[in-house]
């Protein structure tokens, strides 16, 4: 495998800049294009961390599991857990050693999730039919394998598949990109491919037997009952009745969007409590000058968040999209809006990822409301009022869904009244 230390930065068919990168001074560089610069195009890309500057810049202060010493925005186009599980599979499985962060671009090259794209690219052999069932039953051996050596006994076909379409996105639970024909409904791998003949997905797949309860369909009844209250989300389907398939927001009529995580933007780090917070949040979305209408229906989310205990609403659960023509940023759709407990356990309290008010459990009325006056949020009474009379609307969703009423009733133990 090449060592890639020097890898070039292009967005919306433009050089950007070089990443540099020492592995053994756990540093990165980066230097932005000259021509890039004075052109003056699209000067709002990276908005934080980036100094719109022609010297090199180093970063030195990124030494931790979620950058990887890369600058945020960067390390925004690795996966976490569940795609760094597929790729640590297919390296191994192809006899290749651990590869440094830089050399994971090279992977990543025009397949990652928003616009970012990494050159030279490392060559991944071309398939182009996928079948969910041979999916599936290998991931399900990478699951259960996990550390273990796994290359033994795969169907190298199906792991090369898993590897394009399963190792981009972020997040921990096991996942693949699909592109499904408008007209014809053949489904491809959602890996290249961005034209608008196609719907693009974010599956995330149901892989059975593991839990007496199936994620998916929470997700799912999740997503309803959001949309019932107005809150902004991609349109979301079940694919089988059970694994969840969500429209992608980078990817939207034929094009790339460039989108980064909050954390991304930032260099917070999701996994760190001391700078997680929704006030933290709200700062950013008000820094980045997104419309007010985002501020209020970012407010909705925490709500919805704080009444559904969906206690994992963490820095990478929350993204913005930049918008090429007018240069400015908004609020990304919702996504992972869902349980995150385990409803068969029982739970005494949970901790919010986000703190509210400096609280991370028994967050109240008055806790919300202090956040909306910061924001000028109108009629938040109302937004708390309409979301938990929402608990009988989510109730009858996931009845339907076909989630059990025991599972039913100890989620609502958890949930705001
Ligand atoms: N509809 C979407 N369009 C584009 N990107 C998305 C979409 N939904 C999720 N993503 C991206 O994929 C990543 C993983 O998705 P998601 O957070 O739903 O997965 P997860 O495995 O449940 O995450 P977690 O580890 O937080 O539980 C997100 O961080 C986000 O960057
Ligand atoms: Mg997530």
């Amino acid at each position: 495998m090449s060592k890639n230390n020097i890898i070039n930065l292009r967005c919306f068919d433009q050089e950007i800049g070089k990443i540099g990168y020492d592995e053994n001074l756990n540093k990165s560089y980066f230097q932005y294009n000259p021509a890039f610069l004075k052109s003056g195009i699209y000067s709002n890309l990276f908005p934080l961390i980036f100094k719109r500057v022609e010297q090199t810049q180093v970063f030195s202060q990124y030494n931790n599991d979620t950058f990887r010493n890369l600058p945020p925005m960067i390390a925004d186009s690795l996966p976490d857990m569940f795609g760094n599980l597929i790729f640590k599979t297919w390296l191994e499985s192809n006899g290749f050693e651990k590869i440094t962060a830089l050399e994971q671009l090279a992977y990543v090259a025009n397949r990652g999730m928003g616009a970012l794209e990494y050159e030279p690219i490392a060559h991944i052999p071309r398939n182009t039919s996928i079948n969910l069932d041979e999916i599936i039953t290998v991931l399900k051996k990478v699951m259960r394998q996990k550390s273990n050596t796994i290359s033994d006994g795969m169907d190298t076909e199906a792991l090369i598949n898993i590897f394009k379409i399963g190792s981009s996105a972020g997040g921990a639970q096991p996942k693949i990109l699909i592109s499904e024909n408008k007209k014809s409904g053949k489904i491809i791998p959602g890996d290249v491919e961005y034209s608008n003949q196609y719907h693009h997905y974010l599956v995330k797949l149901h892989l059975d037997d593991e839990h007496r309860y199936n994620k998916c369909l929470i997700e799912y009844s999740y997503f309803l009952t959001a949309q019932c209250l107005d809150i902004e989300m991609m349109c979301s389907k079940l694919i089988d009745n059970k694994h969840f398939a969500t429209l992608r927001y980078d990817r939207q009529n034929g094009e790339k969007q460039h989108t980064l995580t909050a954390s991304g933007l930032t260099g917070w780090d999701f996994r760190n409590p001391q700078i997680s917070s929704y006030e933290n949040l709200f700062n950013l979305a008000n820094y980045l000058k997104v419309p007010h209408h985002d501020i209020h229906e970012l407010f909705k989310r925490m709500v919805f968040n704080v009444v559904f205990a969906n206690a994992d609403d963490h820095l990478k659960n929350h993204a913005f999209i930049y918008n090429e023509i007018s240069n400015e940023w908004q609020l990304a759709p919702a996504y992972d809006m869902t349980y995150s407990l385990n409803p068969i356990l029982n739970y005494k309290k949970s901790s919010r990822a986000l703190s509210i008010n400096n609280k991370r459990v028994d967050i109240n009325r008055e806790d919300l409301l202090k956040i909306a006056k910061e924001n000028t949020i109108k009629n938040p009474k109302s937004i708390i009022d309409k979301t938990v009379q929402a608990i009988a609307y989510w109730q009858q969703q996931a009845q339907i869904a076909g989630i059990s009423d025991k599972i039913i009733s100890n989620m609502k133990r958890d949930f705001w009244n």
